[in-house]
Order: structure tokens, then C-alpha cells, then sequence
């Protein structure tokens, strides 16, 4: 955590009245032959929104599914759809992520060598700009994006797997980022991602949007759901 950074902003703002938190079930953990099957299945169990992981087997050591993939489960889904690229050099790809029906879009910060380029083109382009980053990359990394930004991520996991366990020494930058925002007055949401379960979300009160793979589709939809948001 940056530590010149957190302590420009007064803790004395008060935090906005906290809304319904948001789901966003991450498909990378669905049964990818039966898509659209699981897209409605999530929608009809209390999803707010689809969290879709694209990976390029270099950002990450992973590989998973690109810009057609988008375009169909866009016709599918009812729910918006929130595009977390995990890909080397982003700027290449953004129109195209777009035009397939991405409604948030996220990159990450280490990613690319104009992030701050790469958000306004998402907004340009009439999508909602989302950043994050590794949980090795200090938060003053994305300080100064943060106005550029409908939503904020924080990884508690590497980048890269499902399934992985919850790193409870990321939950810091989420507390950061709720006094920044206030004392900023921006309105950008914050989401997290990795390793969000019944276990974890004790830790995740100040979170806006909570993604989950394995625990909501390893265990009863609805139920899962409905635990989240509780
Ligand atoms: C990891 C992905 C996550 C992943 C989360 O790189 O960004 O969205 O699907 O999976 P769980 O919820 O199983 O940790
Ligand atoms: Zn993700």
C-alpha cells in the first residue's frame, strides 16, 4: 500500500449509503459446453452481472476465450456483461471487445503502457472503463486513473486460475479505495475478485460488486447468491 497516498486523503469523509452488493458469477468456472444454459441459469438465481475472464496465455499463464465468445454470449444474456481482460497490450483489442457487447471493461494497469489511453478509448467507445491489478502492484499504481474509471478491481488472487485461495492482505486497498473515492467524490464501484466465498465475505462488506466462479457454480446458484448478497 502506498503510504503517501493514503495519507492525502482525510479520513474524517463519510462513505455514501451503501447500496446492494452486486454479483457478478465469473463463467470461467461454468460448464462451457452448455453457455448459454449457465448465463440464463445465473440470471434466473440473482446475478446482477456476468463476469467474463479472457486470458492470452501471456499476461497470464492461462488461456480461455476471446472476442466471438463475447459476441454470443452477449446474445444470450440479459444481464450486462463485465469483461475482465487479462492480455498483453489491450489497446489492440478494445473497439473489438466493444462492438462484441462488452458493457464494463477492465484492464489491467501492468498491462499496457497507457492505461490512462486505453480507459478513455473504453469510455470513447461507449463502454463503461473498468482498472485493476496484480495483488503485487501497489494501489498508487492506479491512483491517478481512478477519475477516469466506472469501476475499480481488486484481484485477491493472482490473475490467471479459478479456484485459487483468498488473499485477506488485498482487502486493505479496498478500504483505500472507499476513503479515496469519498474524498474525491467519484462514483466509481468497487468489485472484487478471487476467492470470494461464505468463508471470505466477512472481509468484503465495503466491496460494491463481489465476483465469484467456483462458489457459486460448484454449489446451488440461488442459495450461493443469495449468501453473497446477504
Ligand atoms: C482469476 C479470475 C477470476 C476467477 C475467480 O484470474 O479473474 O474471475 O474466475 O474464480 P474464483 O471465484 O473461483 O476464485
Ligand atoms: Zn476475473
Amino acid at each position: 500500500m502506498a503510504k503517501d497516498s493514503a495519507s492525502k486523503i482525510s479520513t474524517a469523509t463519510v462513505p455514501k449509503s451503501k447500496k446492494p452488493m452486486l454479483i457478478a458469477p465469473s463463467i470461467l468456472s461454468a460448464d462451457f459446453a452448455n453457455l448459454e444454459k449457465e448465463i440464463k441459469a445465473i440470471a434466473a438465481a440473482g446475478a446482477d452481472w456476468v463476469h467474463v475472464d479472457v486470458m492470452d496465455g501471456h499476461f497470464v499463464p492461462n488461456l480461455t476465450i476471446g472476442i466471438p465468445v463475447v459476441a454470443s454470449l452477449k446474445k444470450v444474456s440479459s444481464l450486462p456483461l463485465d469483461v475482465h481482460l487479462m492480455i498483453d497490450n489491450p489497446e489492440k483489442y478494445i473497439e473489438e471487445f466493444i462492438k462484441a457487447g462488452s458493457d464494463y471493461l477492465t484492464i489491467h494497469v501492468e498491462s499496457t503502457k497507457d492505461p490512462r489511453g486505453c480507459l478513455q478509448k473504453i469510455r470513447e467507445l461507449g463502454a463503461r472503463p473498468g482498472i485493476t491489478l496484480r495483488p503485487g502492484t501497489q494501489i498508487s499504481e492506479i491512483e491517478p486513473l481512478l477519475n477516469l474509471c466506472d469501476l475499480v478491481l481488486i484481484m485477491t488472487v493472482e490473475p490467471g486460475f479459478g479456484g485459487q485461495s483468498f488473499m485477506q492482505g488485498q482487502v486493505a486497498k479496498i478500504d483505500w479505495l472507499v476513503e479515496a473515492r469519498a474524498a474525491r467524490g467519484l462514483e466509481f464501484l468497487i468489485e472484487v475478485d478471487g476467492g470470494v466465498s461464505d468463508k471470505t465475505l466477512s472481509h468484503l462488506k465495503n466491496a460494491d460488486v463481489l465476483v465469484a466462479g467456483s462458489y457459486v457454480f460448484k454449489n446451488d446458484y440461488a442459495t450461493a447468491i443469495k449468501t453473497l448478497k446477504s
